[in-house]
């Protein structure tokens, strides 16, 4: 049916029926032109005289519209009313009416006369007008919760016959239960044309989940498919049944952060101010329902709260909590101390939650915090402590120097390898770093100056018996030791005795007959050189005076108390 029309479309758009009268029935479009069949083309007898084409009238009176001599061309108009210049007849004797109006929905009546007979085709005329799009009309600007609200009106103009309106929300029917959903449709005609404009009001009860609803207009009528209108939303007003409020960062928060407080009401739309309980106070905070906290302290840890002004039953509760920690080391700064003394270390902390520790001496570190009960020089250096608890850390210092009187510790002496000269070894400890001084004048002075530890070398060429004595100095004060050296010549002489020098002699001697038993070829002449050379060492009793006296020292040091 919709097919037929749309394939007439503009030019003609009629179609045919055959009602249950049996009268035959044509549907035309409004404003077009109709086309009024006379007995379907079947109205030419060989002996036709006219065909004549006549309505009824509104008062059921016959009027005449024109007649046409079967011998003539022309058709002869004799209607003298509106019809007058609105039609004509084609070659198959169709009454063409143009300018549809619904004035022409009547029955019109095509009279084929002939010499034998009279007949009579009455053609009963529909005029149909498809409706204007819809609209939606005085929309709400948003909806109540849980209230019958007028949503808004859909129109659509100039239909024959009258439209209808069907409200969809989700593409889905409203149905009108007079209740929740009352949907008022109301047809107006229009007394010059004759068209209908239907109007359909819906009230509508909202819920929150009509947030996301979409509602829509659909027309319906019998010239076509049905016009939808654009899908439109409203915002659902409801009161707030619940807030919520947020810390930001909601991870830890440490001493000197900012802190935002996010109070969050359910309501649409959100109260325009809330209650923020800070410490006791209550807070009016208007717009957004921020509060901030900048730079907290320790001492804004806590329970916060934030609460409808209308209604404190409405709030919600927040716990925050500041991590803080202090640090303080005595001592701090430039610690001077003497050697052998004590130094106590106190560490006073105050932290939110127990802290890790750690110590570092010179930015290596170390297993524990250090034990100065007795001080040495190896204890100098600069000591950090480092404390994080969460996100903190702190970190306290303190430069211990340990001083001490210069104390030698060792005086040796060594033969050169190639015996042309000796090398003085002076080995003290003490802090500041001493200064040395020799009693006898040498070549290649070496120093060097660890951990309190100094170490002087002179190296000298005697060309008789020496007494050497080493001097260390520092402010503090001073120490010396004395060691004989014998000349080289002596020694010379001796080495041709085949005695040996020393103690590092002796060791390369020793070297050298292991080698000889390693080869193992000459075992009997190595054992013999061994026994000959240890008798010779006891023979002579022969031994440098300084290495009895080096050896007494070293022995003295290992027993001698640290000062
Ligand atoms: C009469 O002629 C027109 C073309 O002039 C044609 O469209 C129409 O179908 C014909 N009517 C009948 C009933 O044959
Ligand atoms: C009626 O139609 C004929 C052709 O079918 C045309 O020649 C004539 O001018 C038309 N008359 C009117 C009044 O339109
Ligand atoms: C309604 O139907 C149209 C097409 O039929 C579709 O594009 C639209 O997404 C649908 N809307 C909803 C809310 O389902
Ligand atoms: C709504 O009320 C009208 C009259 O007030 C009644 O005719 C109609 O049947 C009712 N509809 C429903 C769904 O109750
Ligand atoms: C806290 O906010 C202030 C401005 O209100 C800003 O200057 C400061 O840098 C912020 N502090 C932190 C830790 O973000
Ligand atoms: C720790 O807190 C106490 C009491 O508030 C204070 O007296 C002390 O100085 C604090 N200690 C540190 C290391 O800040
Ligand atoms: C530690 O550093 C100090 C200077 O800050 C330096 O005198 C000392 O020798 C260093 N100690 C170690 C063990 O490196
Ligand atoms: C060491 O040499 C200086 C000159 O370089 C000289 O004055 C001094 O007497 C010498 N001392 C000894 C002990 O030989
Ligand atoms: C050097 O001392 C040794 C004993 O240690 C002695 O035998 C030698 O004669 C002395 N030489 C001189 C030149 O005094
Ligand atoms: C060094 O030799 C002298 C004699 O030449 C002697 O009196 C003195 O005790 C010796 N000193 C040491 C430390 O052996």
């Amino acid at each position: 049916m919709h097919a037929v029309v749309r394939f007439f479309g503009a030019f003609l758009a009629a179609a045919m029926l055959a009602p249950a009268s049996g009268m035959q029935k044509v549907i035309s479009q409004y404003g077009e032109t109709i086309i009024v069949p006379c007995n379907n083309g079947d109205n030419k007898p060989s002996d036709l005289i006219f065909t004549k084409w006549k309505y009824t009238k509104d008062d059921g009176s016959s009027g005449d519209l024109l007649v046409k001599q079967a011998q003539k061309d022309d058709a002869k108009v004799s209607a003298t009313d509106g019809y007058k210049d609105r039609i004509n007849i084609t070659d198959n004797s169709s009454l063409l009416i143009t300018k549809a109006t619904l004035g022409d929905q009547r029955v019109f009546t095509c009279m084929v006369v002939s010499i034998n007979n009279l007949d009579e085709y009455p053609v009963e005329v529909e005029v149909r007008k498809r409706p204007s799009a819809p609209e939606i009309k005085n929309k709400a600007s948003q909806l109540e919760n849980d209230k019958l609200t007028p949503l808004g009106e859909c129109v659509t103009a100039d239909a024959n016959p009258p439209a209808e309106i069907i409200w969809l929300k989700n593409n889905k029917t409203l149905l009108n239960d007079n209740k929740t959903v009352i949907i008022t449709p109301n047809i107006a005609t229009d007394p010059v044309t004759g068209l209908s404009s239907t109007k359909s009001s819906l009230q509508y009860t909202a819920g929150k989940q009509d947030m996301t609803s979409q509602f829509a207009c659909l027309v319906r009528h019998v010239t076509g498919p049905d016009q939808v209108t654009a899908p439109v939303a409203f915002s659902i007003h409801y009161p707030t049944e619940k807030v919520s409020l947020q810390v930001v960062p909601a991870s830890t928060v440490k001493e000197g952060d900012n802190v935002t407080l996010k109070c969050q009401a359910d309501g649409n739309p959100p109260p325009t101010s809330l209650n923020f309980h800070i410490k006791g106070k209550k807070v009016a905070v208007t717009g957004s329902g921020v509060y901030t906290l900048s730079g907290v302290t320790r001492a804004d840890s806590g329970e916060y709260k934030c609460s409808l002004p209308d209604n404190d039953k409405i709030e919600a509760t927040a716990t925050v909590t500041v991590t803080y920690l202090d640090l303080s080391l005595i001592p701090s700064g430039r610690v001077l101390k003497k050697y052998g003394e004590s130094l106590e270390v106190k560490v006073e902390k105050n932290s939110s939650s127990e802290p890790t520790v750690t110590w570092t001496k010179n930015n290596s570190k170390l297993e524990k915090q250090p034990d100065f009960s007795k001080l040495t020089y190896g204890h100098a250096g600069m000591y950090v402590c480092e404390m994080s608890v969460a996100g903190i850390k702190r970190s306290a210092s303190f430069h211990l120097v340990v001083e001490g009187i210069p104390v030698i510790t060792r005086l040796t002496k060594q033969q050169s390898t190639d015996g042309k000269n000796k090398v003085l070894i002076c080995e003290a400890e003490g802090s500041p770093q001493p200064n040395v001084q020799w009693s006898v004048n040498g070549t290649n002075s070496e120093s060097s100056y660890v951990n309190g530890k100094a170490t002087y070398r002179l190296t000298v060429v005697p060309t008789m018996n020496l007494t050497v004595t080493c001097q260390v100095a520092n402010n503090l004060g001073l120490d010396s030791k004395t060691i004989n050296v014998s000349s080289l010549i002596d020694d010379r002489r001796k080495e041709k005795q085949d005695l040996p020098e020393d103690e590092d002699k002796a060791k390369l001697i020793v070297g050298v007959v292991v080698g000889l038993l390693v080869a193992a070829a000459v075992v009997g002449i190595i054992y013999w050189l061994y026994m000959k050379r240890r008798q010779g060492s006891w023979k002579t009793g022969e031994k440098e005076m300084g290495t009895s006296e080096e050896s007494k020292k070293l022995e003295e040091n290992s027993h001698r108390p640290d000062v």
